[in-house]
């Protein structure tokens, strides 16, 4: 199927109610009512890619589910999606399989920091970043990201600010591309950011999750290759560790498999060293028959994701610069994640929660979750058919009339 015939796929609806889904089935515990169009934890409500479930239903075809081991195949899978996708070339041996990245974040800032040791992180940012440091005990620092605001908002790391954090911290947790913000990070940020680290000695791990899902007016710049490609940086892929994962673009995020690059050896005996010490298996029958079937197939599948999130997300931003004046929303270059901005409509963070929940029946994830800079905004999953966005934007502007 081409990308065209497929796009139609998106916009057909699923039930998810009943399938112990955290974004719908979790609804009463989250919101305290089950009354709200779910548009916040980060999972789609698209079918995955066909080749996903034909591999899915092979495996569960057998009646064995006994212990794995990831086949050189699934590595290869991976390489090669780098490399054409990313032009980034991957050598096996950098590669360690993990059980998430959540998990992988944790596991790196205990593995390559000491007790107390400064990490960095750039907040607003994916809240597990905040955890993934104080869980293990180590010094939060925070870089928040600037927001300038010249007729349109738009936000930039604030690398000043940055070299000085430096000076006192190992470890810098780089959201790239960013969630919540949806930043895209251009090579010129890249660039001086890993200058930066350079100087200061400092390890970075790039969260790349979002990196296959990036829109067509923008461009992913896998950190370790931009320093393998520089040649005054040409040590510096050591330094870095990035976390991909097909869990995201391919709408597998339940099956928990994901991949740390590490070119360093001594940071990837550490790191194994810690995975191991805590007996985690990380591998599965149906993770694995997933995880490499959605790079090895589901290359067509997502461009048409691609370009049906991009749809979905111009008319979703046509509609709230036309019908919502006191709301401003941040474009993404990536992910499928609008971060609204409502400090316009003066409520604490509290009130504003309510006020979607309770007027506008919308279960969206509070900005205040995501740090410092998180204040007055809501981060909305618009991963769904564009009929569901369109009429929570619907629900949205009677709310808001109905408040006025
Ligand atoms: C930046 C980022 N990292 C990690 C995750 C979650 O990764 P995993 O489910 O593999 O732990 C998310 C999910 O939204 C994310 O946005």
């Amino acid at each position: 199927m081409g990308t065209h015939q497929l796009s139609g796929l998106f916009d057909h609806p699923i039930a998810r109610e009943g399938t112990e889904s955290l974004k719908y089935d979790g609804r009463l515990d989250t919101f305290g009512t089950d009354d709200v169009l779910p548009m916040w934890v980060a999972d789609m409500d698209f079918a995955v890619p066909e080749a996903i479930s034909q591999a899915l239903q092979a495996r569960a075809s057998h009646p064995v589910f006994g212990y794995s081991m990831a086949p050189e195949s699934l590595y290869q899978a991976l390489i090669d999606w780098l490399l054409n996708t990313h032009d980034w070339q991957v050598k096996r041996e950098w590669i360690v399989l993990t059980p998430g990245v959540v998990p992988s974040l944790n596991l790196v800032v205990a593995a390559l920091t000491a007790e107390q040791a400064g990490v960095i992180v750039q907040p607003p940012v994916y809240f597990p970043f905040f955890s993934a440091v104080t869980n293990q005990h180590r010094r939060l620092i925070e870089n928040p990201l600037r927001l300038t605001d010249d007729g349109t908002l738009a936000y930039q790391m604030d690398l000043a600010q940055l070299e000085e954090s430096a000076k006192e911290a190992e470890l810098l947790l780089l959201c790239s591309p960013h969630n919540p913000v949806g930043r895209v990070w251009q090579k010129d940020e890249l660039h001086a950011l890993l200058a930066i680290a350079e100087k200061h000695d400092l390890t970075i791990l790039s969260d790349e999750i979002h990196a296959d899902l990036v829109y067509t007016d923008a461009q992913h710049t896998p950190l370790s290759r931009l320093s393998l490609d520089s040649a005054s940086t040409s040590e510096a892929s050591h330094r870095i560790i990035t976390a991909v994962s097909p869990s995201k673009t391919f709408n597998i995020p339940g099956l928990g498999l994901s991949a740390l690059i590490i070119p360093n050896e001594a940071h990837r005996r550490a790191i194994q060293k810690h995975l191991q010490r805590m007996g985690v298996s990380v591998t599965n029958p149906f993770n694995l028959a997933a995880f490499e079937a959605a790079y090895r197939g589901g290359g067509e599948w997502r461009k048409a994701l691609i370009a049906y999130l991009q749809d979905t997300r111009d008319e979703a931003i046509a509609f709230i610069n036309k019908h919502l004046p006191a709301i401003r929303v941040i474009c993404p270059q990536a992910t499928y994640l609008l971060w609204l901005d409502c400090r316009e409509l003066k409520l604490d963070d509290a009130a504003l929660n309510r006020f979607f929940i309770e007027e506008a029946k919308l279960g969206l994830s509070p900005g205040a979750i995501f740090g410092r800079g998180g204040e007055g905004f809501m981060r909305m999953n618009i991963g769904t058919p564009k009929a569901n966005v369109m009429a929570a934007l619907s629900r949205l502007q009677a709310a808001l009339a109905e408040s006025n």
